[in-house]
């Protein structure tokens, strides 16, 4: 059984991975507007996996014998000045993200309550991942700068992000 401060926790992460997924949408949307078809898919695909992640902390408190409780999804930003703005912006929710798990790792630890320590393990290797992504793909954006034969290569190379 979940405390009720896990589970609080929990149900705000939900909401949190959801406000990731809008605010990919969004940048994906932004994107998609500027002809960067490829930028924009990935931006998608990367929407699709923070619902994905949402899912896991609603199974989880499920299993728990918790309750699940959605709340508002905060409206996110629309515009940017460039695909660099874009992915600095998704590098800096990442951290922010990376943040939040290891705040809820420590409530796990603290209460002792190792079927979450397990469970947020996987999310605390995912940020590795996460963070890596975004991080890449502006360095690489900041080596092209204004090239706009640059920008069009790594958008066709972001265009073939597969779905996982
Ligand atoms: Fe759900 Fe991108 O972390």
């Amino acid at each position: 059984m979940l405390s009720k401060k896990m589970q609080d926790a929990f149900n705000d992460q939900i909401n949190a991975e959801l406000f990731s997924s809008y605010l990919y949408l969004a940048m994906s949307a932004h994107l998609e507007d500027a002809t960067m078809k490829g930028m924009a898919r990935w931006m998608r695909l990367q929407a699709q996996e923070e619902m994905e992640h949402a899912m896991k902390f609603v199974d989880f408190i499920g299993e728990r014998g918790g309750r699940v409780v959605y709340k508002a999804i905060e409206t996110p930003q629309s515009e940017w000045n460039s695909p660099l703005e874009i992915f600095r912006g998704a590098y800096e929710h990442e951290q922010y993200v990376t943040k939040r798990i290891n705040d809820l790792m420590e409530i796990a630890l603290s209460e002792k309550d190792f079927a979450s320590q397990v469970f947020l393990q996987w999310f605390v290797t995912e940020q590795v991942e996460e963070e890596a992504n975004a991080d890449e793909i502006v360095k690489k954006l900041e080596m092209i700068g204004e090239g706009r034969h640059g920008i069009y290569m790594l958008d066709r190379e972001l265009g073939q992000r597969e779905a996982d």
